[in-house]
């Protein structure tokens, strides 16, 4: 989404030298306008490969919730659906086939009432799935509204502060005021008691995080959803709940099948979740699932016929790869329950056990510790003055560990953390490696007389 990267753009040559190395053509070609004419297939591979060199190693990458890692397999099936469209459901009937068991599955395994009559789709990611949900709880509201006879105008989304910047766009986008509650002391996340104080005859819906993207703590979506019970018995109101499960949508059916956050609560309406974050599938799809077809606004969906059947959709774009859908389906197929569950235990082991292996060395203090999604934030303790969670995050980026460190948001902005995110792939060999760097990189740090780096100063990393 390159809208403007001047920055970068002043960075680069004009143009890039493409000889004797690559053997085959030789000479210059421009860099920010279209060559005049055609070079090798090799070559144009060669220097894009290349390039690409510079990029972050996948894998080191602990910023990022998103699959990096899928078996051999799955990357052959997605080869070999590269060029579907998933919006041409009448040309790929098995491919929307699979996407509508995917979306039952998904239904069964957060307990919508009948999960074979399950409305829900994929989308490019969990943001997407937002704007969709969001959507239909602002319909759903406003139709209740005018039907009553009420004004319609002024609809507010209550949510934490610390929700993912695509609730924040979806309240922007489509011009929902934002009832953001902030962190106070300890408490980094929603709460019962927050959400139901902002919550009016206005409120389209409560956004539940499970969990959140700043600490991977769950909210509580049972005590929230109890909370807005007592409210709707004081005051008349129903304020549905949608829970953001992009990463705990995968995560909490398998390692907590006792924590009650999802269909089995009434008042919980819609769910989306990442298929590219805890669904291991590579970057591409996520998914929304409704309760059942009445929380869709059918005024939402979209019918066409000129793909060669009638089609209804209910999404942002049109045209979308199909090697996405698809690899989820192979993910459900090939684990299985069992399997995602091993997966996701083996995960929370390595994230509690590094998590612990940290709060060992000294200097710093858990934030969480991984045993939710397997995700934890961990400070420095206050008496660390001479260097800071963004010294530490720059040093480890020497040996191409990519740990993302930045402030908490109003209220907390005094909090400065360091996150890792433990996905699939990352095993406890790769923890100990990692440690072994921290434990290095501190050495030298402990050193230094004062702080080399701040927020400011220090890296791009953003929510
Ligand atoms: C809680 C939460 N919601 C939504 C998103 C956005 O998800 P996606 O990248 O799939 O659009 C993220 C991404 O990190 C997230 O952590």
């Amino acid at each position: 989404m390159p809208l403007s990267h001047e920055e970068q753009e002043l960075r680069h040559a004009e143009e890039i030298a493409v000889a004797p190395l690559y053997a085959l053509d030789s000479g210059r070609i421009p860099r920010h306008t279209l060559p005049e004419d055609e070079m090798s297939p090799d070559v144009a591979y060669q220097i894009i490969h290349d390039e690409l060199m510079l990029d972050g190693n996948a894998r080191l990458n602990v910023a990022t919730f998103v699959t990096t890692w899928m078996e051999p397999q799955a990357e052959r099936l997605m080869g070999e659906c590269l060029d579907k469209n998933m919006i041409d459901k009448d040309e790929y009937p098995q491919t929307a086939a699979i996407e509508t068991r995917c979306v039952n599955i998904l239904a069964d395994l957060w307990h919508a009432p009948d999960a074979g009559a399950a409305t829900g789709c994929s989308t490019t990611g969990s943001s997407e799935a937002a704007m969709l949900g969001g959507l239909a709880l602002k319909r759903r509201w406003r139709a209740q509204r005018l039907a009553d006879g009420m004004p319609a105008d002024k609809p507010n989304i209550v949510m934490g502060t610390n929700v993912q910047v695509c609730w924040e766009k979806f309240a922007n986008y489509w011009d929902v005021e934002m009832r953001l509650v902030p962190m106070e002391g300890d408490r980094f996340h929603l709460s019962p008691e927050e959400a139901v104080a902002r919550c009016d005859e206005n409120t389209i819906g409560v956004f539940a995080v499970l969990g959140s993207t700043f600490d991977g703590s769950y909210e509580p979506v049972a005590d929230i959803c109890a909370a807005l019970d007592a409210f709707e018995q004081e005051s008349g109101i129903d304020v549905p709940v949608h829970v953001d499960g992009a990463s705990g949508g995968m995560v909490a059916p398998f390692v907590d099948p006792d924590l009650v956050w999802d269909f089995r609560l009434p008042r919980v309406t819609s769910i989306n979740t990442s298929g590219h974050k805890y669904g291991l599938v590579y970057p591409g799809v996520g998914w929304i699932v409704w309760r059942d077809a009445e929380a869709l606004p059918e005024e939402l969906i979209f019918r066409v016929n000129y793909l060669g059947d009638t089609m209804p959709t209910f999404a942002l774009n049109f045209s979308r790869p199909g090697a996405q859908v698809v690899a989820q389906y192979y993910n459900f197929l090939r684990l299985g329950f069992e399997g995602y569950r091993r997966v996701q235990q083996y995960a929370r082991d390595v994230a509690t056990g590094l998590a612990a292996q940290l709060d060992d060395l000294g200097p710093f203090d858990l934030v969480t510790r991984g045993d939710e999604l397997p995700v934890f934030a961990v400070a420095l303790k206050p008496e660390v003055d001479n260097y800071t969670v963004f010294d530490l995050s720059l040093a480890l980026r020497e040996r191409g560990w990519q740990v993302p460190a930045y402030t908490f948001p109003e209220n907390r902005t005094d909090l400065a953390v360091l996150r890792v995110v433990v996905r699939r792939g990352f095993t406890h060999d790769m923890a100990d490696l990692l440690i072994a760097d921290v434990k290095r990189q501190l050495k030298r740090l402990e050193r230094q007389p004062a702080p080399t780096h701040d927020a400011a100063s220090a890296t791009g990393f953003a929510h």
